[in-house]
């Protein structure tokens, strides 16, 4: 059992906080699915930024320089993803939908994992690995179901063409120098406007990332109390009223049970 490192009395006022909460937020990073061997971005050696270069792969110009190389480091994600399965954070939080009035999940990862423990109606502010769209006439395009046949992330895969007007296919999610969509942004804020979130839990994020990294900040600015899990401090904890430290698999399960007195996360 992870101890929460927080006092008693400090944990009893958490849980409290919990389980009166009408209107919960839960904000999520790549941390998330990092127990289920989905790579972060930002860990130290292991993270996807320490070993590819962001430009050479997650932007638009990147993309029209060498449209194999992007398409295939996506495509070698998408296989990940699909290997992976859910783990015990990505349950929780599902099954908190069935504790709370209204519980709202947003997710800057573009893996499918929430959905797959059964959360439903996640609002992804950075796009999916499965809604690929034309790069020229935006759009979309069926989805392969297949599990990519490509070990080797560096291995370039010439993207589909679009069957409207035979413009290269690309993935859906959204690249630096890119808006975030604007139907999930909107939908992100309306979430921690005031009076619509109670408690703001933020799980596996850097908090690095703008406009997502506003999301802790406007929460509390709105009066929600801020919960932040994460295996080390990020610039968040600032806006945090509490700072869990740990593995969002072990933590979460354990601060839903504590707070509810059940087994069941
Ligand atoms: P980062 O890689 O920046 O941060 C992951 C965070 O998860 C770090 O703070 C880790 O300490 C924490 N972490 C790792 N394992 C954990 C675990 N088991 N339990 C709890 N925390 C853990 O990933 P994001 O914050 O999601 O954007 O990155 C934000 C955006 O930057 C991504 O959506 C992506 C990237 O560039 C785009 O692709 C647009």
């Amino acid at each position: 059992m992870v101890n929460l490192q927080l006092s008693t009395y400090e944990l009893a006022k958490l849980s409290d906080v919990i389980i009166r909460a009408r209107r919960i937020v839960v904000f999520t990073g790549a941390g998330v699915s990092a127990e289920s061997g989905i790579p972060t971005f930002r860990d130290a050696q292991t993270g996807l930024w320490a070993k590819f270069k962001a430009e050479h792969l997650a932007t638009a110009n990147a993309f029209r320089q060498d449209p194999a190389l992007v398409w295939g480091w996506y495509e070698w994600r998408r296989m990940l993803v699909m290997q992976a399965q859910p783990n015990a954070a990505h349950r929780s939080i599902a099954m908190l939908a069935s504790y709370v009035p209204r519980l709202t999940v947003i997710t800057q990862n573009v893996d499918d994992l929430h959905e797959r423990a059964g959360s439903k109606d996640v609002i992804h502010l950075h796009g999916s690995l499965f809604k690929p769209r034309c790069f020229a006439c935006a759009r979309q395009h069926a989805s392969g179901v297949d599990i990519p046949n490509q070990p080797d992330a560096g291995q370039r895969v010439e993207p589909p063409r679009c069957i409207h007007c035979n413009g290269r296919i690309r993935p859906s999610v959204v690249w630096f120098g890119e808006q975030l969509p604007a139907v999930e942004w909107n939908a992100a804020m309306a979430a921690v406007t005031r009076n619509a979130c109670d408690v703001f839990i933020s799980i596996g994020t850097s908090s690095v990332v703008y406009p997502a990294a506003e999301l802790p900040f406007e929460a509390r600015s709105n009066g929600a109390i801020v919960i932040q899990i994460n295996l080390a401090p990020t610039e968040s904890d600032m806006y945090a009223h509490y700072n869990l430290y740990g593995p969002a698999g072990e933590i979460l399960p354990q601060l839903l049970n504590t707070a509810w007195g059940s087994q069941d996360f």
